[in-house]
Order: C-alpha cells, then structure tokens, then sequence
C-alpha cells in the first residue's frame, strides 16, 4: 500500500477485517517491520483517538513517532499555486510538505472541512498536496470529506461482532447543536459498500449525502422504518451536503433511545466518538450492553496498525 487515502486504496477489503484482527491478536509480532522507521503524524484539528491510537500503533511495530500541531505550532499555510505570498501565510505547502517528507519514512494528516465552501472542501486540497509533495506514503486521518482509519476500525468492528453473515448495517443520522462535517458517514458508506454490506442510511429530508459514496444503499426517511431489524445501528450527525455546511434542523426527535432500539434486531449501538450523550444518544443506549462504543474506539489502534503494516511492507 502507498497512501491510505481511500478505501480506493485497498485491493483486498475481504481479508481485511481478518488480517486487523490476526493483528490484534498478536501486536508485538511485527515489531521488527518498524525498527529504525519514524512517522509523523500532523494535526490541524483536534483529536483524542486519532492522535493516542495511531501513536500506539506505531510504537507495536517499533516506529519512532513525532505528532506536530502544525495549526497550532506551525507557521500559516498558503495552499494556493502561483499566489503572491504578501499576506499572513509565511510557508508554502510545497515546501512544508516536501521538508517533513524529507524527515519522515509515514506521514498522518487530519484536515477537517471548513463548510464554507462545498467545492474547496470536497477537492481535499490539504490532502491532496501532502501526497503531491511530501515523497512519503501518506495516512488519511481525517480530511474533509473522508476519514477511512475510522471506516476501517468500523469494518473490523462489525466483523468482529455481528450475529450473522449479512447484518442489517443502518446508519442514521442523529441531531447535534453544531454543523459537523461529512467525512464520517461518507467514509462510512463508502466502506460498507466496499464491502458488500446491506447498508440503509436515513435521515431527515435535506441531509441527503453525496452519491459518490452512497450510490448502493438505501435511503430512507424514515427512522423507525430503517430501524426494523437492524444488526448494527451506526449513529452520526452531519450538516447538509446540497445546502452545504447548514444545520437545517434540530429535531430532538432524532435521537437515539431504548425505544428504538426495540425496534431492531438487538442490534448493536455504534458511534465514533466523541459523542454528545442525550443529544446525539440516551444515556441507557449508550452505557448499555449492547453499545460498542469503547470495543469500537479500541479498535482505532487495530486499524491503524494493520495500515502501518501494509505501508511499511512496501517501502
Ligand atoms: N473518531 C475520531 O476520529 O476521534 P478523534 O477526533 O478524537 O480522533
């Protein structure tokens, strides 16, 4: 594997799930693909599973690892070719790119969306130069408008745990008091139908999601509907795609709770973290035996080690 970009990115999403978990079985057996290799691992937003999982993953196989807040702590970016650098912005993405490649053997970035404007955010720029110019494999962490070391993670997750072969996957849309990005449920879609799941996803009229990624699920409004006989129900907020970046409504309504879930099949509550609880999910969905969340977070350091491994084999 070069980048880990998208699940564009993977030949082998069927034997996917099964090596990650191989991998967390036995996470110290590769320790020796990592020796005397270092990752950087580059943040412009925050995060607490991204940052703490992909660090773990990389001391298992033995990796030496710098993370850098390069919004924080770096000088401002101009992203722009052929600009004329007389404002704020002190370093071209060219060269920040191109010196922390010449550092570095794996580069992770995170890049969030900023949903002002559909088209900037969704032609990934940041992304997209790092893997221009930076000469090393690059690792999605999170862009604008994908985050596939969680759709993996998601991936491992139901594998690990589903009742059945087929499972009913059903992401919802959930409400939330601030305009979040849609990198997760994009990825998410993506990932499940990548995959050959049975993915229904629903959400309130005006939520519709870009078809590059949902093209293959089915698409519902309604909730309860979608809940009958689920396996999995993955929650998730986002702002509107054809409006894009608003939050069109804050429906209470849509919040996951115990009387819904009795609508599934004793289906399983997953979300990515961090969630806003009674908000986004009732307490008793989430603090119950069924909730994956921990198991699901967890997870982030299989993923990400497994990605690690394939990078570090092609080097
Ligand atoms: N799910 C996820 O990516 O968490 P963080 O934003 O904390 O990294």
């Amino acid at each position: 594997m070069k980048n880990f970009y998208s699940v564009e990115d993977v030949n082998d999403i069927e034997s996917f799930p099964g090596e990650a978990l191989e991998v967390k079985n036995n996470p110290l057996n590769y320790k020796a693909l990592g020796n005397d290799r270092s990752l950087c691992l580059i943040f412009l937003n925050p995060s607490l599973r991204t940052r703490l999982s992909t660090q773990k993953a990389a001391f298992n196989l033995g990796m030496r690892v710098s993370v850098f807040d390069i919004g924080k702590e770096g000088w401002q970016l101009e992203m722009e070719d052929g600009s004329i650098m007389n404002g704020n912005k002190s370093e071209h993405i060219k060269e920040a790119a191109a010196v922390i490649g010449s550092y570095f053997d794996v580069v992770g970035i995170r890049a969030f969306a900023r949903l002002q404007n559909r088209e900037e955010d969704y032609q990934d720029t940041i992304l997209k130069k790092f893997m221009e110019y930076c000469g090393k494999p690059v690792i999605n962490l999170e862009s604008s408008i994908l985050h596939p070391l969680q759709s993996l993670t998601d991936l491992i997750t139901i594998h690990e745990f589903s009742p059945v072969k087929q499972p009913k996957i059903v992401l919802s849309w959930t409400p939330h008091p601030k305009a979040l990005p849609q990198a997760v449920p994009n990825s998410f879609a993506q990932w499940m139908l990548a995959a050959g799941h049975n993915l229904v996803i629903t959400h309130p009229e005006g939520y519709e999601l870009d078809e590059q990624f949902t093209k293959g699920a089915t698409v519902t409004h309604d909730q309860n509907e979608a809940f009958e006989g689920a396996d999995f129900i993955y929650a998730k907020n986002w702002s509107s795609y054809h409006q894009y970046g608003q939050n069109l409504l804050h429906d209470a309504s849509w919040m996951i709770n115990r009387e819904k879930m009795t609508l599934t099949h004793q289906a399983k509550f997953m979300h990515c973290l961090p969630v806003r609880r009674n908000v986004v999910v009732e307490d008793q969905v989430i603090d119950s035996k069924d909730s994956l969340v921990i198991p699901q977070a967890a997870n982030r350091e299989v993923a990400a080690q497994t990605v690690l491994i394939k990078i570090l084999k092609n080097l």
